[in-house]
C-alpha cells in the first residue's frame, strides 16, 4: 500500500487534479473550518489504518487514503497547532533522542518456563508416579486449591511464540505515550520514538472508555520478507546483509534515530496486558486488544494437554508460512480465575509454559562444489545445492569454509532428522564431502544456513572426494598453501597472483571505492566489471586517470554519467588518512584498525616506515595484525601501487598529532548537532566520538551552536543551520575536525 512505503513514508505527488483540489480546499479554510475536518480525519485514517494493517479488509483505494493523509499533512502544515498526538501524521520518524532513558514497568516482565518435547508438555499438566497417583504439574495443583474437580479438562490457549524484541507500549486515557523494552523486566529502555512509527501501534485506542491507564506487551517483528529483500539489497551494495530478523528489529528500535523504524516493515504483535484490563479469558483479553486496535498474535483454544499438542504440530507445519518468525509455541492456561491460583515463581508464571521448536532441517543433493576466489585471494569453498526450502528460505549455496571443513569434518546423519552417526568410542564419526554427496542443511536462528554433514548412503563407497584444484579457478595461478602452525587445521589456500587475478582486482576496486573506503560513488559492480574486462583499470590507481571520453561509451553510462564519476573519483582524493588506509585493502586491517593505525602514527610514511615494535605498540594490533601489516608494507608491488596512488593525486592527508596530555579535547567546547545519516558512521558512534574529543552533542540548532554535521537526507536541522550561517560538516569534516587536521581558514 503507497502510504506505508517510500522514505518519507508519504510520496503523496501532488500532481493530478485530486490533489490540487485537495490543496485548494485546505487553502480557503479558515482555522475553525480545518479544526473541523482534523476532528474528521484523524479518526477516519485511524480506521482506515487499523483496517488494512490489523484487520486485513481495507475499505478505501491506497490513492484515496493518500489523499485523505495528503489532506490532514497541509491542514497541519497551515494550522500547526492543530496537530494532534494521535494524528497519524506522526508516524513518520521525528527528531532524533540523544539516549534511551531508563523504562520502569509497574508490573514486571516475565519470562516463560520451557518445554522441548510432548513429554515436556504432558508433565506441565501433570505428574503421575508409577502406581498412578497424581505427583505433580498445574492439575495436582488446581485441585489441592479446590479450583477444579476430578473430571475438569483444563482449556488452554496455544499462541505463535514471537520471535521479536517484547516491548511493553503504554496508553494513557486512550492515548499511546510510551514504550519500553523489557531489558531486565523490571527496567528496560525507553524506545517511545522509535515504535511511535510503527504502522500498526495504534495512536489511540478504539474505545469511548479507556482506562487511565493500559499497559500492552507484545514482540516487535520484522517481517521476514522485508528483511530478505532488504538484505538482496544489501549484498548488491557490496555491504554486510543482517545475521536475522530478530536482532535487526532489535537494532532498529534501540536507535536513536526514529527514521529506519518509520521506513522498515515492523509489526508490533500483542500477546498479553500488563496494567488495566482484565477479562475472564486469555482469548477475551486477546479479542478485547484486537477491537482495541492492536495486531493480536493467532490463537488456538486447547481442551486438554493432547489437544495442545496436536495445536502445536499443526502450528509447526505452517510457521514458515507466516510472515514473520516465531521459534516455538505459547500455551497458556486459558481462565484468569484458574491463572490465578497457580500464581508464579521467581520470574514466570506457573500457569504458561513455551514450547521450542527444533530447527529446521532438510537434506538436499549437492549438485558441485564451486572455488571462489575473495579479495585478499582466499578461495572458499561453496556447495552448489539442488534448490531446497528450510526454516522459510530458500538454500541454492552454502559456504563449506575451508579446505577442513569440507575434506575433514563433514557429520554422518542416517536421515535429516536423525542424530549425527557415533563410533564404538562415543565420538561423531567425520569424513569428507564427495561427489554426488547429499548434504545435511540446517537453519537455526541466522539466515545463512550451515552444512551440518552429509547422508550416509551406500553409494558414497568409493565416490571420488571433493578436493581443492592446484590453480586459481579464475586465473590459473598455482594457489599457496599457507599453514597455521599453532592450529593445523587451519590451513588457507590463496590465489598469489592478487591484481593479476581478475577474480581479485574486481573485489579490490570495489573495496577501494566502498562508502566506507573512498566513496567513489557511481562505481558499481557492473561498471567496475566492465573497465576490468576492457582492460582499462588494472589496479586502483588507475581510477584515476579515467576521463569522459573513455567513460562515456561504456554500457549504460553516456555523457553525464561519466561526468560525474569522474567528479566522484575527485573528490575521493582528499579521504582522509584513516579511509585511505582501509581503501588499500591491507589483509586483517579494518576500519577500526585503520582508525587505529591512523591516529597512532599520524602518516602514511610513519605507517610505512613502522617496524614491528611499533605497530605493536598500537592499542588493539596483535602479533597477527602485525605481520599482516610488516608483509604488506614491505611488498614493493604495494609501495609501487601507493606511489601511483600519489602521483594521481590522492593526498593520504597527515594527521595533526595532537600532544599528549589534551589528545581528547581537540573539540573542547564545541557544541554539535548531527543530522541526516552519514555514510561511514552511525550518529551514535559519531555522538561517541565528539563526545570523548571534549565536545558536545545537542539536539537543536540555535546560534550557540558550532557546528552542523549533516549526511544523507538531512533535513530541517540543516535548513535551520544555513539560515543561522552555522559551520556545516560533512562525514569527512568531521573526521579533519576530530582528527585536528580540519584548516579553519
Ligand atoms: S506471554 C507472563 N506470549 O517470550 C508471560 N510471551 O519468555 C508473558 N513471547 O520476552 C509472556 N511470544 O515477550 C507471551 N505468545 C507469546 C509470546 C511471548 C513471545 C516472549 C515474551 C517474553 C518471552 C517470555
Amino acid at each position: 500500500m503507497a502510504h506505508d512505503e517510500g522514505d518519507a513514508g508519504i510520496p503523496t505527488p501532488l500532481g493530478d487534479d485530486a490533489a490540487r483540489r485537495v490543496a485548494a480546499r485546505v487553502a480557503a479554510m479558515d482555522e475553525a473550518a480545518a479544526a473541523a475536518r482534523v476532528a474528521e480525519l484523524v479518526p477516519e485514517l485511524l480506521r482506515h489504518n487499523y483496517l488494512y494493517h490489523v484487520l486485513g479488509t481495507p475499505e478505501i483505494d491506497d490513492r484515496s487514503y493518500d489523499l485523505l493523509y495528503r489532506e490532514l499533512e497541509l491542514i497541519e502544515e497551515r494550522f500547526p497547532s492543530l496537530r494532534r498526538p494521535d494524528s497519524p501524521t506522526r508516524k513518520v520518524g521525528g527528531e532524533p533522542v540523544d539516549f534511551l532513558p531508563p523504562f520502569e514497568h509497574r508490573v514486571p516482565m516475565l519470562s516463560l518456563a520451557n518445554a522441548f518435547s510432548a513429554d515436556d508438555l504432558r508433565d506441565f499438566e501433570e505428574r503421575r508416579d508409577d502406581s498412578g497417583r497424581l505427583r505433580g504439574g498445574i492439575r495436582k495443583l488446581l485441585l489441592d486449591a479446590g479450583a477444579i474437580g476430578e473430571d475438569d479438562v483444563i482449556t488452554y490457549v496455544v499462541e505463535p511464540k514471537l520471535d521479536g524484541l517484547a516491548i511493553e507500549l503504554v496508553y494513557e486515557h486512550g492515548l499511546f505515550v510510551a514504550a519500553g523494552t523489557r531489558g531486565d523486566g523490571r527496567v528496560g529502555e525507553d524506545v517511545t520514538h522509535t515504535v511511535r512509527t510503527l504502522r500498526n501501534v495504534p495512536p489511540r485506542l478504539f474505545t469511548d472508555a479507556p482506562p487511565p491507564r493500559l499497559t500492552v506487551r507484545g514482540e516487535v517483528l520484522f517481517e521476514l520478507e522485508g528483511f530478505l529483500e532488504m538484505n538482496r539489497r544489501r549484498e548488491e551494495a557490496g555491504e554486510k546483509p543482517y545475521e536475522n530478523p530478530r536482532n535487526t528489529a532489535a537494532g532498529t528500535i534501540r536507535q536513536l534515530d526514529p527514521g529506519p523504524a518509520s521506513r522498515r516493515p515492523l509489526l508490533f504483535i500483542a500477546h498479553s496486558a500488563g496494567e488495566g484490563l482484565v477479562l475472564p479469558t486469555h482469548a477475551a483479553l486477546l479479542d478485547r486488544l484486537r477491537a482495541l486496535g492492536f495486531q493480536t498474535n493467532e490463537y488456538e483454544l486447547c481442551a486438554g494437554i493432547e489437544e495442545v499438542i496436536a495445536a502445536i504440530a499443526r502450528l509447526g507445519e505452517r510457521r514458515h508460512d507466516l510472515p514473520y518468525e516465531i521459534d516455538g509455541a505459547v500455551v497458556k492456561v486459558n481462565d484468569t480465575a484458574l491463572q490465578e491460583v497457580l500464581g508464579f515463581v521467581t520470574r514466570s508464571p506457573r500457569w504458561a509454559i513455551a514450547y521450542k521448536y527444533p530447527p529446521d532441517r532438510v537434506s538436499t543433493p549437492l549438485e558441485s562444489v564451486v572455488f571462489s576466489v575473495g579479495r585478499t585471494g582466499v578461495v572458499t569453498p561453496v556447495a552448489q545445492l539442488v534448490p531446497v526450502r528450510v526454516g522459510g528460505v530458500t538454500v541454492r549455496n552454502a559456504t563449506l569454509h575451508n579446505e577442513h571443513q569440507m575434506s575433514r569434518e563433514m557429520r554422518l546423519f542416517p536421515s535429516a532428522q536423525g542424530e549425527p552417526l557415533r563410533g564404538a568410542d562415543g565420538e561423531e564419526i567425520k569424513t569428507g564431502l564427495r561427489h554426488g554427496d547429499v548434504v545435511v542443511l540446517q537453519r537455526a536462528g541466522d539466515v545463512i544456513p550451515q552444512i551440518l554433514g552429509v547422508l550416509d548412503r551406500p553409494e558414497r563407497q568409493g565416490a571420488r572426494p571433493w578436493v581443492y584444484p592446484e590453480d586459481c579457478p579464475v586465473c590459473g595461478h598455482r594457489l599457496d598453501r599457507e599453514e597455521n602452525p599453532k592450529e593445523p587445521e587451519k590451513v588457507t589456500i590463496r590465489c598469489p597472483n592478487r591484481l593479476g587475478c581478475r577474480a581479485q582486482l574486481q573485489a579490490s576496486l570495489k573495496h577501494f571505492a566502498g562508502r566506507r573506503a573512498m566513496d567513489i560513488e557511481g562505481l558499481g559492480d557492473k561498471l567496475i566489471a566492465q573497465l576490468v574486462e576492457r582492460g582499462l583499470v588494472t589496479r586502483p590507481s588507475d581510477l584515476y586517470h579515467l576521463d569522459v571520453a573513455t567513460l562515456a561509451p561504456l554500457e549504460r553510462m553516456g555523457e553525464k554519467s561519466a561526468a560525474n564519476l569522474v567528479a566522484a573519483i575527485d573528490r575521493s582524493r582528499r579521504r582522509p588518512l584513516e579511509r585511505c588506509l582501509f581503501a588499500l585493502g591491507i589483509p586483517q586491517v579494518g576500519e577500526a584498525t585503520a582508525r587505529d593505525l591512523a591516529a597512532a602514527f599520524g602518516s602514511l610514511d610513519a605507517i610505512l616506515a613502522a617496524d614491528e615494535a611499533a605497530l605493536l605498540a598500537v592499542d588493539g594490533i596483535g602479533p597477527d595484525v602485525a605481520r599482516r601489516i610488516l608483509e604488506f608494507t614491505s611488498d614493493p608491488r604495494n609501495l609501487e601501487e601507493i606511489a601511483r596512488l600519489r602521483a594521481a593525486g590522492v593526498v593520504f592527508p597527515d594527521v595533526e598529532k595532537p600532544a599528549q596530555d589534551d589528545a581528547a579535547k581537540v573539540l573542547d567546547g564545541k557544541t554539535f548537532v548531527l543530522t541526516g545519516t552519514l555514510p561511514s558512521m552511525t550518529r551514535d558512534e559519531a555522538a561517541a566520538r565528539i563526545v570523548a574529543a571534549g565536545g558536545k552533542v545537542v539536539k537543536s540548532v540555535s546560534r550557540r551552536t558550532d557546528y552542523v554535521v549533516a549526511g544523507d537526507k538531512a533535513g530541517s536541522k540543516l535548513a535551520k543551520a544555513q539560515e543561522l550561517g552555522v559551520t556545516i560538516l560533512d562525514e569527512d569534516g568531521l573526521l579533519a575536525l576530530l582528527q585536528g587536521t580540519r584548516d579553519e581558514s
